[in-house]
Order: C-alpha cells, then sequence, then structure tokens
C-alpha cells in the first residue's frame, strides 16, 4: 500500500474560523477526515501533519526521505505563508526524491502580489490551487496515476 506523508503549514490549523470568504467552512479535520476518507477508496495510506513552524516542516521533510527514516512514496504539501518565503523548506524539497504534489485551497495566483510566488512549485510534480477542500482529495487521486 503506498504511503502519502500530507503536510500543512501555518494558520491552516485556524481553518473554519480563518477568513471563510477565501478558505471555506471547513476545518483541518474536516479535511484529514475527507482525505482519510478519499485514501481508503484509493488504497492509501496517509499522514496527515500541521505545524506553525518552517523548522518543524523543514523536518519532517528531512525525515522524509526514503534514505533517512521515511517510508513514504509521495508528499502532499500546503506550506500556507512559507509557500512565498521559504528557501529553507525549497532546499529541503530538492533533497527529497519522491513526486510532491503543492495544493492550495485558495489561487494564490489570483490575490495579492506576495502571494505569486511560490518557491515549492519549481520542485513540484502537479500544483493544484483554488480547488478548496477538493484539491487535497485531487492531489490523492493525481499521485494514484503517478505512483
Ligand atoms: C494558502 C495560500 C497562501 O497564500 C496562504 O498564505 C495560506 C493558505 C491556501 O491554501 O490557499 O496560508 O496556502
Amino acid at each position: 500500500m503506498k504511503k502519502i506523508l500530507i503536510l500543512n503549514g501555518p494558520n491552516l490549523n485556524m481553518l473554519g474560523l480563518r477568513e471563510p470568504d477565501i478558505y471555506g467552512d471547513q476545518t483541518l479535520d474536516d479535511i484529514k477526515s475527507l482525505c482519510l476518507e478519499k485514501a481508503q477508496g484509493l488504497d492509501m495510506e496517509i499522514d496527515f501533519r500541521q505545524s506553525n513552524h518552517e523548522g518543524v516542516l523543514v523536518e519532517w521533510i528531512q525525515d522524509a526521505h526514503p534514505r533517512k527514516k521515511g517510508d513514504f512514496d509521495a508528499l502532499v504539501i500546503n506550506a500556507a505563508a512559507y509557500t512565498h518565503t521559504s528557501i529553507a523548506i525549497h532546499d529541503a524539497l530538492k533533497i527529497l526524491d519522491i513526486p510532491i504534489i503543492e495544493v492550495h485551497l485558495s489561487n494564490p495566483k489570483n490575490r495579492e502580489e506576495f502571494r505569486h510566488n511560490s518557491y515549492i512549485e519549481p520542485l513540484a510534480d502537479e500544483v493544484i490551487a483554488g480547488e478548496g477542500a477538493k484539491g487535497y482529495l485531487l492531489a490523492l487521486e493525481k499521485l494514484k496515476e503517478l505512483l
């Protein structure tokens, strides 16, 4: 069974309360439940995590490396605001040689200019943005094809 790591960055733990007009009413726990259900149907196992800390996300990405302790077949990442700022996450992803899918609930390219750059995009096999929570499920479907 393929194992997928799903990482979520800062402020995504506030979904539900956070700008619902942009991000919707679902909480991160709701999204996790949808992912678990989807993964079951696709015969995948998922590990769904969130952190507000850049270094924690870097360490989770490092640990997912097949030649370190990780035994993940792919990564889905919504790095939230770190998407637009974090060279450290970019560098960590560069070392990770498993498929990477970048997900955003909103479409940052249609928002403020400071959200237009993504340090993750050059390393992602696919970017799914603007689909809301469904984007996570589309990412799992894409990985089912890729793996
Ligand atoms: C986000 C988009 C980012 O620009 C923002 O900083 C987030 C959430 C999204 O899922 O739409 O925190 O990644």
